[in-house]
């Protein structure tokens, strides 16, 4: 079946041929090949480019001359660290965490179209990047569970998350109020919850809780390719932390339950799509936001993996 043939090629990889070339000048030489590869596979491997440093990576990305999307605009709920004004952390979460597929930042109006990551220290055991063919999960989806498929169409989804009021470094989205809404203040926050179409509450301790309106959980490409353009794995798998409970998380847009049943048959069924993307110190991966869903495999030891949005 094609289906399955070209998820054999997935992520597609590029070899550097000749080490002595300097990285950049090649990437911008041959940038529309890339980004063509990114386009059919979803997700390209760049081996054995030279690059070693945040500063290469800043200057990689840039040989691309894509707008960049950045984390103090964006409504992530991730805890980051910029390295320069392009690369940040990719995660702060501890080590043993797992952080589970998603699209990123489909949980709110605005996301990046591309995901550059770059490996600049691989960790001795683990932290594999998961990466999921989110269009071929949806058909299989709509073969063996039209039903869920169609409620996810008709209703789409709404997302409620708790925010602290100081950073929670022992969370996968732990990011503060202040930070992510990239304002000083209550009147700050609410003016730009407000703009965004969200409903919210003030707890007691300071944190906020904040409703979206109601998001697409499918969205139709320009190329008419249908995804599952969503953070409802990540959210039923992983979002639990002091604040937070999965049940409580994402509801359909009606406001109702979302089946524990339902979505432990699309994680099961995603595990066909995934392949766990081993990283290599120097390795560079692009990822196409639309199309494939990414996450985080727990690790042992150092690992730093940088990344870098596009708009
Ligand atoms: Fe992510």
């Amino acid at each position: 079946m094609t289906l399955y043939s070209s998820f054999a090629e997935f992520p597609a990889v590029i070899q550097a041929a000749d080490k002595t070339q300097d990285p950049c000048a090649w990437l911008s030489q041959h940038r529309q090949e890339v980004l063509s590869q990114l386009e059919r596979h979803g997700a390209v491997l760049l081996r054995g480019f030279r690059l070693v440093s945040d500063t290469d990576f800043d200057r990689a990305i840039s040989a691309f001359e894509l707008p960049a999307f950045t984390y103090e605009e964006s409504l992530s709920n991730a805890v980051r660290k910029n390295r320069t004004d392009k690369v940040f952390t990719a995660n702060e979460a501890p080590p043993e965490i797992e952080i589970f597929l998603h699209h990123e930042m489909a949980q709110t109006p605005r996301y990046p179209s591309k995901l550059f990551f770059f490996c600049e220290l691989a960790s001795r055991e683990g932290g594999a990047t998961p990466l999921c063919r989110s269009d071929l999960l949806l058909q299989a989806m709509r073969e063996q569970m039209p039903a869920f498929v169609s409620k996810c169409e008709e209703e789409g989804l709404l997302y409620t998350n708790i925010m602290p009021l100081f950073a929670d470094l022992q969370s996968g989205q732990g990011r503060s109020w202040q930070s992510t809404l990239n304002c000083e203040d209550r009147a700050g926050a609410e003016s730009r919850l407000q703009a965004l179409g969200y409903s919210w509450q003030w707890l007691d301790d300071g944190s906020l809780k904040a409703t979206t309106p109601v998001l697409p959980a499918i969205r139709t490409l320009e190329s008419g390719t249908q995804v599952f353009f969503n953070q409802l794995i990540a959210a039923f798998m992983g979002w639990k932390d002091s604040r937070n409970r999965h049940e409580k998380v994402v509801r359909f847009g009606d406001e109702a339950a979302i089946a524990d049943e339902d979505m432990q048959q699309v994680v099961s069924l995603a595990q066909r799509f995934t392949h766990d993307l081993q990283w290599q110190t120097g390795d560079m991966a692009i990822v196409d936001n639309f199309l494939v869903m990414h996450g985080r495999r727990p690790f042992k030891g150092e690992r730093r993996v940088l990344a870098s949005l596009v708009a």
